[in-house]
């Protein structure tokens, strides 16, 4: 198979979906590999390192779409790479289309077979090629938030672990999966008064074990989470119900219960968003205030650390590609149906629950899509 690697678009984004490593196992496994001029820049990855490894590196990005018949990349396809989608193409990357009806329809028109990384799980259901993402934007998520809690950042002039003297700031997760998981555990280690909520009762228990009594761990009802609101200097947002829209565990009129300047901070914004409040913001511009409170959204929070990120992510990414590239979509599908779960839109159809229902469209079991 030929596998193609474009520059990534969205805005600040600079992690890539290949490494040099990469390279050198699809090569080995028979396949070839073209690489857009500079796509590994970002990530400190020059275009020598790629040809070193057997890459063949073109100039554009159509002439990558062009050439490749698996295109990999990390953030969803941008209006421009919808366009150059084909019914003969397999697309490899984040989609996150509930929210996204828009997009969900650009790859219907396009006849590609599109596999989400964010829905593969494995044999525990659990979801591999998120977690990784998931475990830097946690620990992003407290980074951030501290940050923002400065006053000339418009905070509150809080300083989260407190000093002797004076009480540390309060933070709460909502969430405690891998994202959640891991901002309280930097949230923590800032020394800072930590709640993590939850609804899976079975999760709590596990973060109670591990937290060893550094965290508290609550039931995120929402009365529960109402009345500790008012203490908060933090809150940040981690919940998923996978491949499905974020369910809204903070509204509007329940901004008036929290301290002025306190900051939430949203994760679970590339699947609509936890507040009612949020909308996707950048790196360049990451916050905006509503009633009082700022809000950080930044819908691609590990591409500020592309170095750590792009690693992290093709680590767990590479043996899917290539088993992808091995044994196409659909016998891949059938030898690993974690696999198959990733695989959201084949040939104009939706083939992922979920997605089908947060957007209203049709839903096509996969391997009748596949067939047909
Ligand atoms: N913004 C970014 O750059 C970025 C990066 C990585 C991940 N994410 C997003 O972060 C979110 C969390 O990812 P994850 O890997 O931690 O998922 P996860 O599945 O590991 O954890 C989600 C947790 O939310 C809990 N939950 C579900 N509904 C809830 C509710 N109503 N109240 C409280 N808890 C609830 C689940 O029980 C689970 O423990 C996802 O939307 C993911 O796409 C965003």
């Amino acid at each position: 198979m030929k596998v193609g690697v474009p520059t990534e678009i969205k805005t600040d984004e600079y992690r890539v979906a290949l490494t040099p490593s990469g390279v050198r196992e699809l090569v080995e496994h028979g396949h070839e590999v073209v690489v857009q001029a500079g796509a590994g820049e970002g990530s400190a990855i020059e275009d020598d390192a790629y040809v070193a490894q057997g890459a063949t590196i073109l100039p554009d990005a159509d002439a990558v779409f062009g050439a490749a018949d698996m295109i990999v990349k990390v953030k969803e396809p941008q209006p421009a790479e919808v366009g150059r989608l084909e019914a003969r193409h397999t697309l490899f990357t984040y989609l996150h289309l509930a929210p996204d009806a828009e997009l969900t329809q650009g790859l219907i028109d396009s006849g590609a077979t599109c596999v989400a990384y964010e829905t593969v799980e494995d044999s525990r259901g659990r979801l591999p090629l998120l977690a990784p993402m998931s475990e830097v934007a946690g620990k992003i998520a407290t980074q951030a938030g501290a940050f923002m809690l400065e006053k000339p950042l418009g905070g509150r002039g809080i300083l989260l672990g407190g000093v002797p003297g004076v009480a540390a700031g309060k933070v709460m997760v909502i969430g405690g999966g891998v994202v959640g998981m891991n901002a309280a555990f930097i949230a923590v280690g800032m020394e800072a008064e930590v709640y993590v909520y939850d609804r899976n009762i079975d999760r709590l228990r596990e973060l109670d074990l591990y937290f060893a009594g550094r965290a508290s761990t609550c039931y995120a009802s929402t009365l529960e989470i109402e009345q500790r609101l008012p203490e908060m200097d933090l809150v940040i947002g981690a919940v998923l119900v996978h491949g499905a829209k974020a369910p809204y565990v903070i509204r509007r009129d329940q901004l008036g219960l929290m301290k002025k300047n306190a900051v939430l901070v949203d994760v679970s914004i590339d699947q609509g968003g936890c507040f009612e409040t949020s909308r996707p913001t950048t790196h360049s511009d990451p916050t905006f205030e509503v009633d009082g409170i700022t809000h950080y959204c930044v819908a691609n929070m590990p591409g500020a650390v592309p170095v750590t990120s792009t690693y992290a992510l093709t680590n767990a990414t590479l043996p899917y590609v290539l088993h992808v590239a091995d044994a196409g979509v659909e016998q891949a599908a059938r030898e690993n149906p974690g696999l198959a779960r990733g695989v959201n839109v084949v040939g104009g159809k939706v083939t992922y629950a979920p997605v089908a229902d947060a957007t209203g469209m049709e839903y096509t079991e996969l391997f009748e899509a596949l067939a047909s």
